[in-house]
């Protein structure tokens, strides 16, 4: 078996440990970090029946009382307010104390809302994520941002909570859809492409065996990944500037999937923004970085172009910066640009124009 954890200190809660193993002795890894008592597991209608038993079994083994199982349906809408009154008072039912646990099973859809709900429940229980996509292992789950969407927008409602431990098991994403996993190797080619380094070589070696879903493989880059978020958000928890590299490939990502009406995956709207910065970067910075973005990309199961889509829709959801205006009176665009692997640099100013042609290059017909 092959051992695996990170251990993140925020500087602002207890350090938790991220663990990341084959076959994960579950109830070893929770009573390393929390005494049992009463627990509640959250999870989608797609995961709960092919992973909550297991969980539930190994949580009752180490000594857990389990007196709810929470199941929402799966996909983002689960993200709402209505979705977390449901969930609240399911809890509140079941008599789930003020010093219970709720365990988090599920990708970044049940992470989020369930964060939300562990940090406002009789006003904050603790929270274990045990996340099942490449996505919540790799991202939705290190950082402590947890929330909800509405109406008017994505990932309005939120708090930051750190959880207690985070405990993947890389036997759930054997059951994950290759789409999905290709979602997640998106960020996975993000945080990559931006630390270079060993991070960056991993990427070259292992990219090819993730897909195929080799344990090894995906050990490998999702410890990469995790080490380098931890150290990016630590640095920065609130958000003041650094974490700000994490967009790259979102400014037109973002433009995209509104375009598209939220029709196209995120991590596919990522790939293609990632390739258009590329072309960004080798424009006004210098470095030739488009085939190396394209190599990857192919290798993660990424498309290089996405459906077209009207560009004038796609700047206009982008949102520019109204403080800064361009002499021909269009407003200028912030991007996160790379000068090399391992080296972007954030807030670099884009005309209209410059972003137009560099979204027009990843339209396909
Ligand atoms: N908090 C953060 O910092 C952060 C960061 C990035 C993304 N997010 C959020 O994460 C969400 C996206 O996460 P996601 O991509 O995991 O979406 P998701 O939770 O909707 O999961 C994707 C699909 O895969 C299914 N699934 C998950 N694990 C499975 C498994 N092991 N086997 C079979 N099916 C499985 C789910 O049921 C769902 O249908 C978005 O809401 C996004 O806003 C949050
Ligand atoms: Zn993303």
């Amino acid at each position: 078996m092959l051992a695996g954890s990170v251990t993140v200190d925020t500087g602002s809660a207890a350090p938790y440990e991220v663990r990341v193993e084959p076959a994960l002795d579950l109830a070893s890894a929770v009573s390393h970090a929390l005494r049992p008592g009463a627990g509640a597991i959250l999870t989608d209608s797609s995961v709960g029946p092919l992973h909550a038993d297991a969980v539930s079994a190994a949580l009752a083994d180490a000594g857990w009382e389990i007196p709810a199982v929470v199941t929402v349906p799966a996909g983002e809408a689960s993200k709402s307010l209505a979705v977390y009154e449901t969930v609240l008072r399911r809890l509140a039912a079941a008599g789930l104390p003020r010093d219970g646990t709720l365990f988090a099973l599920g990708g970044g859809v049940v992470g989020d809302l369930g964060g939300f709900v562990a940090s406002s429940y009789m006003r904050g229980i603790n929270l274990v994520q045990l996340p099942t996509s490449l996505l919540a292992m790799v991202d939705s789950s290190v950082g402590g941002k947890v929330g909800l969407d509405l109406p008017e927008g994505k990932n309005l409602v939120g708090a930051f909570l750190q959880p207690r431990l985070v405990a993947a098991n890389l036997d759930w994403l054997q059951t994950l859809p290759d789409r999905e996993l290709s979602q997640g190797l998106a960020e996975v080619v993000k945080m990559g492409i931006l630390s270079g380094g060993s991070f960056y070589d991993d990427l070259g070696e292992h990219l090819g065996a993730a897909r195929g879903r080799d344990a090894e493989a995906l050990q490998a880059l999702i410890l990469d990944s995790v080490r380098y978020k931890a150290a990016v958000v630590t640095e920065d928890e609130r958000e003041a500037g650094l974490r700000a590299v994490l967009n790259y490939g979102h400014t037109i990502a973002h433009g995209l999937e509104a375009a598209a009406g939220y029709d196209l995956p995120h991590g596919e709207a990522v790939a293609v923004g990632m390739l258009a910065a590329a072309r960004l970067s080798q424009s006004k910075l210098g470095p030739d970085l488009v085939e190396t973005h394209e190599d990857l990309l192919r290798a993660a199961g990424l498309p290089l172009t996405v459906p077209s889509a009207d560009v004038e829709a796609v700047l206009g959801a982008m949102g520019r910066d109204k403080k800064r205006r361009s002499s021909d009176g269009e407003g200028r665009y912030r991007f996160v640009l790379l000068e090399d692997i391992g080296r972007p640099v954030h807030g670099v100013p884009v005309t209209a124009d410059e972003a137009r042609s560099a979204i027009g290059s990843v339209l396909g017909p």
